[in-house]
This record gives C-alpha cells, structure tokens and sequence, in this order.
C-alpha cells in the first residue's frame, strides 16, 4: 500500500496524506473555483502552498486562501514566508506536484516560455515536482494558434492539461474556455504525483456498477451495486501509475479524472467492453455486480397493466469471467453474498480462473452495496483466507492492488 495510506480502520482515506501540492492561481474569471480546490486538496489531506500572481488578487484575496490552507499564501517574489527565505525555491523543492489552476493564456505563454518574472514562474522553473494546468479562458484564446502551440509545448514537457469544458463562458459565447472542475483537477493532480508508483506502465481495467437488464423500453432487472467499490479501485490503480480502463454499469459517481470510463448497461454489454478491454491488460478487477438472471423475452413496447398481475421468466446468465484472457492478464473476482461470504467465495477462485476472490458479506452493516467502507475477505486459490478490518472502500481498493501486484507477469 502506498505511503498514503495512513489512516485507521474505517476513516476516511486520504489520498493526498503526506503530499506537498503548489496551487498556482492566476488572473481569471475562474479565480473564485480555486478556493474550492484549494479546500478540496486539503480535504484529501495535502499541505496546500498558493501563490497568485498580481492579476488574480484583482479577483479573489489571499486571506480566503491562508484560511482554507492554514498556510502563508505567497503573492510575490520578494517576500519571505519559507525558511530558506527564498519562497519560489523553497516552494520547488518541497512541492510533490504543483497545479496551476485557473491558468490565464498570459501564464500559459510564459510558462511554455520559461519566464521567471514573478513567484508562479520562478517555481515552476525551479521544481522537478509534475505540473498540471487547469486552462481558463475565453473561447476565441484557446484556439488561437498561439495557446494551441504554448498547450502542446507544454503537453510535450510532461505537463498534465486538464482540459477546458464546454459551456456558457463569463463573455456571453458558449465554447470550449471553461476550467475543469475542481474534484476533476484534484484527480489529475493525483494521477499526476502517482505516475511513477508501482503500477506504472500496467494496464488495469476495472469493472462496476450493476447491470440493468431490460424487461420492455422503461423497465429493468438491476441490483443495488453502487459502483463506489469499482469507482475506488480504478481511482487507486490511477494513483499508482497505472492506465486504468473503467467498465461501468449505470451509476450515480461521477467518472474519475484520467480514466478511460466505457459504459456498458447491459450484461452483454459488459461482457463484450470487458473482454476487449482485458485482451492487451496486465489485471482484471471485476469488482462489477452482473446480473445473474436476465428476462428471456424483452418487450418492444411498454408492458400494460392489464390483468392481475406479470410473470416474468428469467434465465440464467452464463459466467463469462473465465473467458478474458490475453498474455498478460491476471484476474481478480469478486463475490458479494450474504452469510459466510468468504466461504462461499472459495469456489469462484479456479472457476473464474481468478488469482484471488473479494468476498464481502453485503447484508453485514458498514460493507457492501452503497455503502462509503467494505469489510472483505482475499481468498485465494488454496483456500487461504485473508479478513480484512472495516475500511473506506479507496484503502480497500489499495489493499486489493498490493495482493494483485505480485502475481502480475
Ligand atoms: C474581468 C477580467 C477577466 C479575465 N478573465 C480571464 C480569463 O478567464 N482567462 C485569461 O486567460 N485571461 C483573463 N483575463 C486577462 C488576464 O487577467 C490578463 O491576461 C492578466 O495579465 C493575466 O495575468 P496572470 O497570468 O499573471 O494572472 C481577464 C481580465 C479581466 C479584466
């Protein structure tokens, strides 16, 4: 588990825990979203350092800021919050990832430039830390030849760019100019601090969510998966490095910054996502809850309420799990029962050709569907199981990583 995982038992996990991240915010409409991922950072457990350029403090203070990050905020060159009494260096090389956030077409350029000229500049210059800018402007700029080339030399760098939404901007057009939003950009600076970890260079594809399978057009079977303990998996894998393919059944989470989501409603769906996606993959998480019985007959039209009643005939689903394969591909299972789950899960390690079962018994409080913790069991293919205490789904979804990770070719 990486050295973020710090908390105990059931407490949130903090994925930002230990982590140093530079805020840089600069003059733009969009200054006043930099609080909220200023606050949302810190909630996820980094030190948080800001910097504002001159322009931005025309749109928000550095109190707003020095509140929500308990920390000096830094608004020029020439002044001495740090140690070393030089806070641009001092900020580069503490800083595990600095995010500039809104980033004016006037900071773009001068970053792709290299120019020094204020606090901002002269950190990012100094740092070897990873940089993600979040780009704010007017439609027109950004797709002026001018930030196309400053965004691609910075893309050419390394540099993350989270890029611009769609929408109605503070000019009245409606165009691509609008910033990220904020949990956006805090996944980014995630992905972004992990690049390098222990996942770097694996693929992983993650399955979620449940399945819906239709009955007629406005009704279907589903299930109450909620998708969190997938969502988590994939958000973990992405934090160590790892290109991470997300499988998703229908689900009320928003889809995790810097991952590939394929949606998939159906079983069928799902199966035919899953099995191309795992082909050229390193591991597969089936973390997805797939309906096991589907409709045999599916209505073309909507099914009157005529008479007293319906039945439905069901058949069952065939488990598809033992045919992803692919050179590489190492697979995990996962098996929510109620009742001695781990007992239960046994038998799906060799049937699903799987290197190990999560089991969780989801009528057990605090674990399983819907729920923000899971308490599981890892059992593997001898039979050994492994119970693991109540936690929040991502250090779960880390714990799963650290016992997959051994048995990747
Ligand atoms: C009301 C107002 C809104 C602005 N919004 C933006 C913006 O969203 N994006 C942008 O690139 N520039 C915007 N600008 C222009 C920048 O503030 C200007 O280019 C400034 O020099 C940027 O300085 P900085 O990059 O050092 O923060 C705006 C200017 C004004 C007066």
């Amino acid at each position: 588990m990486p050295d973020s995982q710090n908390n105990s038992a059931s407490a949130p996990f903090l994925p930002l825990a230990g982590k140093n991240v530079v805020l840089g915010v600069t003059g733009s409409i969009a200054a006043y979203k930099a609080a909220d991922l200023a606050s949302k950072l810190v909630q996820a457990g980094a030190q948080v350092d800001v910097i504002l350029t001159e322009s931005a403090q025309e749109f928000i203070g550095k109190s707003t800021f020095a509140a929500l990050t308990h920390r000096p905020v830094t608004t020029g060159l020439w002044e001495a919050n740090s140690p070393l009494a030089i806070d641009h260096v001092s900020l580069a090389l503490n800083a595990d990832c600095i995010v500039v956030a809104p980033a004016t077409a006037n900071t773009l350029a001068k970053l792709a430039l290299g120019l020094s000229d204020d606090a901002l500049g002269a950190t990012v210059l100094a740092t070897a830390a990873p940089l993600v800018v979040a780009p704010a402007m007017d439609a027109n700029m950004y797709v002026s030849p001018a930030m196309r080339q400053n965004v691609e030399t910075l893309r050419g760098r390394g540099t993350t760019v989270a890029e611009p939404g769609e929408g109605r901007l503070a000019s009245g057009l409606i165009g691509k100019g609008r910033m990220q939003e904020p949990a956006n950009i805090v996944g980014l600076v995630r992905q972004a601090i992990g690049r390098n970890g222990d996942y770097s260079g694996r693929k992983v594809v993650v399955s979620a969510g449940g399945t819906q399978e239709p009955i007629d057009p406005v009704r279907f079977i589903s299930n109450r998966s909620s998708g969190k303990m997938g969502y988590a998996l994939a958000e973990a894998a992405r934090d160590r490095g790892a290109d991470v393919t997300l499988v998703s059944a229908p689900t009320a989470l928003q889809p995790p910054a810097g991952v590939n989501v394929l949606s998939a409603h159906t079983v069928n769906n799902m199966r035919e996502a899953v099995l191309t996606a795992s082909k050229p993959a390193d591991l597969l998480v089936m973390a997805a809850a797939i309906s096991d019985f589907s409709p045999v007959e599916v209505a073309a039209e909507k099914i009157k309420k005529n008479g007293s009643g319906l039945t439905l005939e069901l058949a069952k689903n065939e488990d598809w799990m033992p045919l992803a394969t692919g050179p590489r591909l190492v697979k995990v299972a996962f098996a929510a029962e109620t009742g001695d789950a781990a007992f239960k899960a046994r038998s799906k390690v060799e049937s699903k050709g799987a290197v190990f079962t999560v089991a969780n018994d989801v009528s057990e409080a605090g674990s399983g569907f819907g729920t923000d913790t899971n308490r599981v069991a890892i059992v593997d293919a001898t039979g050994a199981t492994e119970q693991l205490p109540l936690m929040d789904k991502l250090a779960v979804a880390h714990a799963i990583l650290d016992r997959a990770l051994p048995h990747l070719k």
